[in-house]
């Protein structure tokens, strides 16, 4: 499959190399240091990464990963151009400058809003980069749960075999506006910022479908 990045630093940088990995071919796009894209394309191997500009890396897209800090996300989405009918995966958190949803709002809502007509789903947003970087080489009942939510579901089913191939549990918690738990802040009775196992989602699932309190938080030894 054909995955854009917009934003290769920390998660769109992971989220590339897991799926080279996978057998996936990249490309790259929007940095302030160009050399950046090139050095990564080069490190994945040119015969599956390369690097273009955010309208390049979506119209080369199946998916396309949107990885940039909050406050640059209207720079990257006005570079990508029309993102009509494309599938998009939204890694973001609220910090920082640039518009905020409202209260009450989810970030999933308030994003998907300003990207008209993209098959949006939010993922790889729950977990730290370096955790999610860990965490994509473990193996059966260890690995980790990547949150997805979305309101197109065809496009939440292809996105969650992408983050299989990549060494996650995808785990559809549903709709946008119904998304908070997996949203920043860390708090109690959120999944944002804890490791999750496939064994412990179905109740976390089953709750926010119920609109009740999730369960407490799983730790694992
Ligand atoms: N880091 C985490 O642990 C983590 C975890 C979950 C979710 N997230 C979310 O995922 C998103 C990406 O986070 P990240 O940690 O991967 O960020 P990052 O490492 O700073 O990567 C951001 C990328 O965007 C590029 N970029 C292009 N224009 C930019 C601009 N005007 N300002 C800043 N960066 C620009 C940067 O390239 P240049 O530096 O060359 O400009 C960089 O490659 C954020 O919304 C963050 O909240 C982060």
């Amino acid at each position: 499959m054909k995955i854009g990045v917009i934003g290769a630093g920390r998660i769109g940088g992971n989220c590339a190399r897991q799926a080279v990995k996978a057998g996936h071919d990249v490309m790259l796009s929007f940095a302030r240091d160009l050399s950046k894209l090139d050095a990564l394309a080069a490190e994945l191997g040119s015969a599956r990464a390369s690097a273009g500009s955010p309208a390049e890396a979506a119209a080369f897209a199946e998916v396309l990963i949107l990885s940039v800090p909050w406050g640059a996300i209207p720079e990257a989405l006005l570079l990508a151009g029309d993102l009509s009918g494309k599938i998009l995966v939204d890694t973001t958190n609220q910090f920082g400058s640039g518009p905020k949803p409202r209260a009450g709002e989810t970030a999933a809502s308030f994003n998907a809003a300003r990207m008209p007509g993209a098959r949006y789903v939010k993922s790889f947003n729950t977990l730290t980069s370096s955790f999610q970087a860990e965490a994509a080489g473990r193996t059966g009942e260890d690995r980790v749960v990547q949150w997805v939510c979305g309101d197109d579901e065809p496009a939440k089913e292809i996105v969650a075999r992408v983050i299989e191939e990549m060494g996650y549990v995808p785990v559809d918690l549903g709709a946008t506006a119904t998304c908070a738990v997996m949203e920043a802040p860390r708090r109690p009775g959120a999944v944002y910022g804890e490791e999750y196992r496939a064994a412990d989602a179905q109740a976390v699932v089953d709750a926010v479908r119920a609109g009740a309190e999730i369960p407490s938080t799983p730790t694992y030894g």
